[in-house]
């Protein structure tokens, strides 16, 4: 009877390689995935910029840079933009159509700028926004009654505007608003 030879037990400093190439692949991995962003939320964040009068305050916002590593951007896992946070950035025009291109936009602040026009009806089309705050602004007009076409809406903060009228039921319970 022939057996057949038993094979030889694989050394072992090939094994030890793998593990050593998929650990620092993982890693590396990781940390591409931790700088990725979408190109086109990028260019609509550079437009943003510019339609609100290219201020000083935001000079880090750049072509070559993540919008991911902005101070006042938080962007998801995937990427992508979720939070603006523009306090006092010396904005100033009205908040253009286009913002919705960052569709996963969940929370605007922009507190204390020189933002103009009616109540930015244009973020109705920004289905994920939860959290609104334009306070201190230059905002003119009656709060519109279909204000609850912001369906997903959790706060909103209009105060120190020159709104008229009164506050619309549809948002009247929503704690934050003033
Ligand atoms: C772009 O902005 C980043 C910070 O976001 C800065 O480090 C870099 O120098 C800027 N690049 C150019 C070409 O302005
Ligand atoms: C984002 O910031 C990280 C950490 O500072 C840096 O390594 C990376 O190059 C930046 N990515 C871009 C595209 O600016
Ligand atoms: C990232 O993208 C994947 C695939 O499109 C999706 O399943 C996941 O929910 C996204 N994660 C976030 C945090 O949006
Ligand atoms: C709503 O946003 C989408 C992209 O996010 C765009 O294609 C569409 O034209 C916008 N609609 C309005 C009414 O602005
Ligand atoms: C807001 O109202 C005040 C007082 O009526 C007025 O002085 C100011 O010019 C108004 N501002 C805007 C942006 O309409
Ligand atoms: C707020 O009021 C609206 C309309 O009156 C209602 O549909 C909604 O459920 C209320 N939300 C909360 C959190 O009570």
């Amino acid at each position: 009877m022939t057996r057949v030879p038993p094979s030889p037990p694989s050394p072992p400093k090939p094994l030890h390689i793998l593990f050593f190439f998929l650990f620092y692949t993982t890693v590396e991995f990781s940390g591409v995935s931790s700088q990725q962003f979408l190109t086109s939320e990028r260019t609509t964040l550079l437009n943003l910029k510019q339609q609100w009068g290219n201020p000083p305050s935001l000079r880090d916002w750049n072509a070559s840079s993540s919008p991911c590593n902005w101070t006042e951007v938080i962007c998801n896992a995937n990427g992508s933009v979720v939070l603006l946070d523009l306090i006092s950035k010396g904005l100033t025009g009205p908040i253009p159509p286009f913002i919705c291109d960052l569709r996963n936009l969940r929370d605007l602040d922009v507190t204390d700028n020189f933002l103009t026009g009616e109540f930015p009806k244009v973020l109705y089309n920004c289905s994920k926004l939860a959290e609104i705050d334009i306070t201190r602004n230059a905002f003119v007009g009656r709060l519109p009654d279909d204000i609850d076409r912001l369906s997903g809406l959790k706060s909103i903060d209009v105060g120190v505007n020159n709104f008229t009228g009164n506050i619309p039921p549809a948002i009247g319970n929503l704690s934050e608003l003033r």
